[in-house]
């Protein structure tokens, strides 16, 4: 039996659903029931009858869909598949917010970890972070962890005072706003589409800025255009291509891959269908509770 197969077949045995992110390699997004962003997976998991989740993603995003599916067995394909930008930031740095502004609210973006998350109010997506904090009563809003992402939705919410964390991720941050600049001399038609998570040398290029799902539905939609610049993780490439075989996407050609969600491979996700090795492990009570508060509450308003 191929692996294909194989993992089919463990699929039916185990009633398992595999929920896959964008950015892993594109067969494992070949083999995945749902392919989505953030945002669309974490509300999905909850929607979802079967008891086993196998996450194709990193670990802030098992531990969401565990906070808010306490029930159910979420099991990652590589444990060590983590975001480093989820660990970005401390309490201290919301304490100190808290100190100096009586009507603050504190904004995690959903790239934390579930102790972040419980001393946070609210957390948010590339997808929804506008909508959301613009929804906010609060004044001033401590955006954590990413710095980009906290500046670019200032720049959409002129009405609030924002706070910022030097947080980022390390695969957008370094991306080369130069390579932009020369894949835009050779392609002058192409539009430039690229994440929020972008360093802002990359951002004032941009076309247009949105999460993956954002970028993947722009290229989707603007049949106008036939050619882009991508500026996120290369593995948008395999839902872009299915949705726009006629056009070109132009990726830096130090492609952007992100490290830890690589990882995640075929024999991974059939070892743990097999086992049901990696389990995500529910954090403590206390922390668990609020962090499933702040999740929820990013469901509910960014309805
Ligand atoms: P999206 O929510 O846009 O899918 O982004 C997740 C992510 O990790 C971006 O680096
Ligand atoms: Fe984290 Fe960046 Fe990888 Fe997204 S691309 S999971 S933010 S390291």
């Amino acid at each position: 039996m191929d692996k294909v197969e194989q993992i089919k077949q463990l699929k039916a045995d185990k009633n398992a659903v595999i929920l896959a992110h964008y950015y892993v390699p594109p067969e494992v997004q070949a083999i995945a029931d749902y392919i989505g962003n953030s945002f669309y997976l974490s509300k999905l998991a909850c929607s979802l009858d079967n008891p086993v989740i196998v996450f194709c993603g990193v670990s802030f995003m098992g531990e969401s869909a565990k906070l808010l599916n306490p029930d159910k067995t979420v099991l990652m394909p590589d444990a060590t598949a983590d975001c480093p930008m989820a660990h970005m930031v401390t309490e201290e740095v919301a304490k100190k917010a808290r100190e100096e502004y009586d009507d603050l609210a504190v904004v995690c973006y959903i790239n934390s970890t579930a102790e972040i998350k419980s001393w946070s109010d609210i957390s948010v997506t590339s997808s929804n972070a506008v909508k959301i904090v613009s929804k906010l009563p609060e004044k001033n809003i401590l955006f954590i962890p990413d710095r980009n992402l906290g500046h670019y939705v200032a720049s959409q919410v002129p009405e609030k005072n924002f706070i910022y964390n030097e947080g980022y991720c390390p695969r957008h941050e370094f991306m080369s706003a130069d390579e932009i600049r020369e894949l835009k001399e050779a392609h002058p038609e192409a539009k430039i589409l690229v994440h929020p998570e972008c360093n802002p040398a990359i951002i004032d290029q941009a076309d247009y800025i949105g999460s993956t799902s954002g970028i993947i539905h722009y290229a989707a939609e603007h049949t106008e255009y036939d050619e882009f610049i991508i500026g996120t993780v290369y593995g948008v490439i395999y839902t872009m291509q299915k949705e726009r075989p006629d056009a070109a996407f132009y990726f830096p050609k130090t492609t952007p891959i992100c490290i830890n969600m690589a990882k995640v491979t075929l024999d991974k996700v059939i070892h743990v269908l097999e086992t049901g090795e990696n389990a995500v492990a529910m954090p403590p009570e206390a922390e668990a509770r609020q962090a499933k508060v702040t999740l929820s509450r990013m469901l509910d308003l960014a309805l």
